[in-house]
């Protein structure tokens, strides 16, 4: 197989954290031959072969080399313990992983849980948090539909992912104690060949310069030109703003930079000291 000037990155065949990666590495520029269906694919533009996997794979595969980058959820990273690089932390797909126990149950705190059956798909984060507590209860290994467990009668209360709750609400369930938050991160086998250490800083920039862009906003306006100091003050933009002389003299045109909601906060007291035809643009990309 052809891997030479190429890296390899495995991130997840379905759900959330597969959208999510596709949509960052496309807003990073990075575009996929194919669609989720295929196990390998690559990039259209970018040296980059990609491998779909199920969450529970990729921090092996990444450790192993079989893959050279990884995008995961951090709960697989804890709980897998392979030996990976946490390379970034990307700011999706947040969620965290709880403890949560019937609806009607009532609870004070985590010694409720002494002796009690907890079914989980994360057994090892899990184990380490009890550890910690104190605490001495059953831990029941199943690998998917954990929250139907209390349900059936086969435990007494769950540790799972918990994103939006309504998985627990339909389940009758409560979420009492926060185990720890997860998000996704961007892993790598430990000592990448520096070539591939190349591709993926070339990566990182396109993604952290998307980001960047993220909630800026490009603008434009017309003010005249002795309102020029009082506006730029209210500007926090990369640098001054650009001023350009408008064929109307005494009139001219600002361009800046802002955050959106800085945008939404300002936007009054533009208008009130003179600022027209104001303009806001998406940017797609801010390179540094
Ligand atoms: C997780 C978790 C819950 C659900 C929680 O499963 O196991 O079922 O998400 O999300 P909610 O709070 O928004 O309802 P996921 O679909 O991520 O797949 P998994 O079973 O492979 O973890
Ligand atoms: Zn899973």
């Amino acid at each position: 197989m052809e891997t030479q000037n190429k890296i390899r990155i495995a991130i997840q065949t379905k759900g959330r954290l597969n959208e999510d990666s596709i949509k960052m590495l496309e807003e990073a520029g990075i575009y996929l031959v194919k669609g989720k269906r295929q196990l390998v694919s690559s990039a259209k533009n970018f040296p980059l072969e990609v491998l779909f996997l199920r969450d529970d794979d990729i921090p092996q595969t990444v450790a192993d080399g079989m893959a050279d980058i990884g995008i995961v959820g951090l709960n697989e990273v804890m709980e897998k313990k392979e030996e990976v690089d946490i390379i970034q932390y990307l700011g999706f797909s947040k969620c965290r992983l709880s403890l949560a126990i019937p609806k009607s149950e009532s609870y004070e705190d985590v010694s409720y849980f002494s002796g009690k059956k907890i079914a989980t798909s994360y057994p090892v984060i899990l184990k380490d948090f009890l550890k910690e507590k104190n605490i001495d209860a059953e831990i029941h290994e199943i690998s998917g539909s954990v929250e139907i467990a209390p349900g059936i009668g086969l435990a007494d209360a769950i540790f799972d992912i918990v994103s939006s709750g309504s998985t627990l609400v339909s389940n009758r369930l409560k979420e009492v104690e926060v185990v720890t938050p997860s998000e996704a991160v961007l892993v790598a086998t430990p000592g990448l060949s520096d070539e591939k250490k190349a591709l993926l800083e070339e990566m990182l920039f396109r993604i952290e310069s998307a980001e960047r862009a993220k909630g800026k906003k490009y603008i434009l306006l017309n003010a005249p030109e002795e309102k020029v100091e009082e506006i730029s003050n209210m500007l926090p933009g990369m640098k001054s703003p650009t001023v350009m002389p408008l064929a109307e003299e005494g009139w001219v045109s600002l361009h800046s930079v802002i955050d959106e909601n800085v945008f939404w906060e300002i936007i009054g007291k533009l208008k009130a000291a003179g600022a027209q035809g104001i303009l806001s643009i998406p940017i797609e990309k801010m390179i540094m």
